[in-house]
């Protein structure tokens, strides 16, 4: 069902600090309102809604029930994540549901399964995917133009202080998620992985600060993921966030580094032009492309289940010291 109305009205359910990334994204992107917004705290939710421009709902049940909206982004924490995306898809909104999408795989399950019922939109915050490089690359794997794939790297070395880090899950669950789906898209499902993970500088947050993952791929080839809240990179060329592919006849590389700005980012030391970027284009995509002309998602409510699996699997390799098959 396309919408065919002049402007799209979207609200928020939560106004933390990815809230201003989908604000920026929602007013750049053409047809398109940030209408309102609920949040659970009510002194941040008056000063986003002061900031954005936009109503300040009493209760989640307001929002989604009132006809201006079309589109729901659930921005909250991942564990009401699943609740706030039923609330909205049973009132007849599209969805577009922050990543992790889900604690588990049957959560994402319920809400894929939901959206088909409704012949709704639910669209997963798959934001790297849709960064020009990153297709650029899928074309380049697709057509067999690097040739035969032989190894693949999703690397993550981005500073969070210890008060930002409590607010998530350790890096296996906040950050391997993008890894996996990034991969997902690149080249595909991995058939078996190993994980390790450590906590090296949080004192008295319990869950890990780095992890990194590896991964034999359907075609024999290998990857390797890397994420880490425990330290910048700081030397030549580094491995703030890098993703490659090299294959036997040519290979990619996208890198945050390509686009700096000497300014503090919202948890990070600098600002990443790209992090914004990939938020505006995800959000462009989802009301223009999906929900005004009907494009199916780069990535879907199965590729978060897919990388949902993979998060799965790379806890047991941890917890058992094992190779997990997929
Ligand atoms: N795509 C990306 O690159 C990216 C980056 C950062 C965060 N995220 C995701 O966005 C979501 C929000 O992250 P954030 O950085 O804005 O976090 P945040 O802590 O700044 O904001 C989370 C918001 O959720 C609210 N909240 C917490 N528990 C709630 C509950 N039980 N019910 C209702 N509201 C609740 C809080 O009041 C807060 O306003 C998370 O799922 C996170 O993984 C995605």
């Amino acid at each position: 069902m396309k919408i065919t109305k002049e402007t799209i009205g979207v609200g928020f359910i939560g106004a933390g600090d990815i809230s201003v990334l989908h604000a920026a994204a929602v007013k750049k992107c053409p047809g398109a309102k940030l209408v309102g917004l609920w949040n659970r705290n009510q002194e941040r939710a008056t000063q986003r809604a002061t900031e954005f421009g936009c109503k300040n709902y009493k209760t989640p049940a307001e929002l989604v029930a009132d006809p201006a909206i079309d589109a729901v982004f659930v921005l909250t924490n991942l564990e009401s994540h699943l609740e706030y995306t039923q609330l909205a898809l049973n009132a007849g909104k599209h969805v577009l549901v922050e990543k992790p999408v889900g604690v588990s795989v049957a959560e994402i399950e319920q809400m894929r399964d939901l959206a088909a019922k409704k012949d709704l939109v639910c669209l997963p915050g798959h934001n790297y995917v849709y960064e020009a490089s990153m297709m650029r690359t899928r074309d380049l794997v697709q057509n067999g133009d690097l040739g035969k794939i032989v190894s693949a790297y999703v690397m993550y070395n981005i500073h969070h202080p210890e008060e930002v880090a409590k607010r998530y899950p350790g890096v296996v669950r906040q950050i391997l998620t993008h890894h996996s789906y990034i991969l997902l898209y690149l080249v595909g499902k991995p058939v078996e992985l190993c994980a390790m993970k450590a906590t090296l500088h949080y004192k008295e947050y319990t869950e890990e600060d780095i992890a990194m993952v590896q991964m034999r791929l359907h075609n024999g080839a290998l990857a390797h993921f890397c994420a880490s809240f425990a330290a910048d990179d700081h030397a030549a060329d580094p491995w703030t966030v890098m993703v490659k592919v090299i294959g036997t006849a040519g290979s990619t590389r996208y890198s945050y580094r390509d686009h700096v700005e000497i300014k503090p980012g919202l948890v990070h030391s600098q600002t990443y032009t790209a992090y914004q970027g990939s938020v505006m284009n995800e959000v462009r995509h989802f009301l223009v492309d999906s929900l005004r002309m009907g494009q199916p998602p780069l990535s879907s409510l199965d590729d978060a289940i897919t990388a949902q699996k993979m998060i799965e699997a790379a806890e047991k390799s941890i917890a058992e010291k094992s190779v997990v098959k997929l």
